[in-house]
């Protein structure tokens, strides 16, 4: 599957680009580069591509620009941001203009293959939210506790990441159905807020397990080769990130930086930190779960 996908990856810096070109073909994307915004529109007009990665601050034209204009001119392509610390103005502008997801500069290969992976489960979903048909089959209590968060919300600006939180908390996790339902009550496209959704990792789309593992991929953890950490969780309950083990009792996710990377590498099991993860660690932390 992977071969198939075609990959631009948009950067002033070719530094990021050749980084960018070696992670990402090693996991089987065809990937080409392009200097600015200009570059990309140029390329794309000739080629199609699943996939843009774009830096947002290049001279010329810049990576909010670029987006409106695959947004118009390419709306099956789907684009995720590569940034410095996005401010939370950058977030939202690229938010509105339809994101998947962000890139941290700097990142590590764990992190960019990690969101290529999910980038392409997205374009492949292509917002399952506009397709529902059928409600799915919720209490009425729960259903109408989820309309009550989105009348009170109803009108203020910026509520959609508010009535997403509680309705998560209501529910345990956002299926198509609710989110088209917070979608339909708050005045916004079903696609706007599956971009929300699939932006911020507090977020899910599946439900989770009783323990939900989250394992950091940032840079102080990679270096500490979180990574064997990571495959031996994988290994031991036999699912891989973005699962819940048959039993429900764990689901694994992955993230950028837990904030806590003195301890790294570092995991965290509901709310419970453990620092200096070993894959020898690994069982004697997970036993006490069982
Ligand atoms: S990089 Fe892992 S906690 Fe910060």
């Amino acid at each position: 599957m992977a071969e198939e996908i075609k990959i631009l990856v948009v950067d002033d810096e070719p530094v990021i680009i050749r980084s960018c070109e070696i992670v990402l073909k090693s996991e089987g994307y065809n990937v080409e580069g392009a200097l600015g915004g200009k570059e990309a529109i140029l390329k794309m007009e000739q080629n199609s591509y699943d996939l843009v990665f774009t830096d947002l601050k290049m001279p010329e034209v810049d990576g909010i620009t670029l987006i409106k204009w695959i947004k118009q001119k390419r709306p099956d392509t789907g684009v995720v941001i590569i940034t410095g610390y996005p401010s939370q103005d950058t977030i939202k502008d690229a938010l509105e203009v339809g994101i998947i997801d962000y890139v941290p500069k700097p990142f590590t290969p764990a992190v960019l293959a990690d969101v290529a992976k999910r980038a392409v489960e997205w374009i492949h979903k292509k917002t399952p939210v506009e397709d529902i048909e059928k409600e799915e089959e919720f209490p009425p209590s729960m259903i109408s506790e989820i309309d009550r968060v989105i009348k009170e919300y109803k009108d203020k600006p910026g509520s959609a990441i508010p009535v997403l939180q509680r309705c998560q908390g209501i529910v345990g996790y956002l299926p198509p159905e609710v989110q088209k339902r917070i979608a339909k009550g708050l005045n916004l496209t079903p696609a706007q807020i599956h971009s929300v959704v699939s932006f911020y990792s507090f977020f899910t789309m599946k439900p989770r397990g009783d323990h939900n593992i989250r394992i950091c991929l940032g840079t102080a953890c990679y270096v500490k080769r979180v990574e064997e950490s990571l495959n031996k969780i994988k290994a031991d309950l036999k699912i891989d990130v973005g699962d819940v083990t048959e039993d429900k009792k764990f689901s694994l996710e992955t993230v950028r930086c837990l904030g806590a990377c003195g301890l790294a590498p570092v995991m965290v099991i509901d709310e419970e930190t453990y620092g200096a993860v070993t894959p020898k660690k690994i069982p004697e932390i997970l036993k006490d779960y069982a």
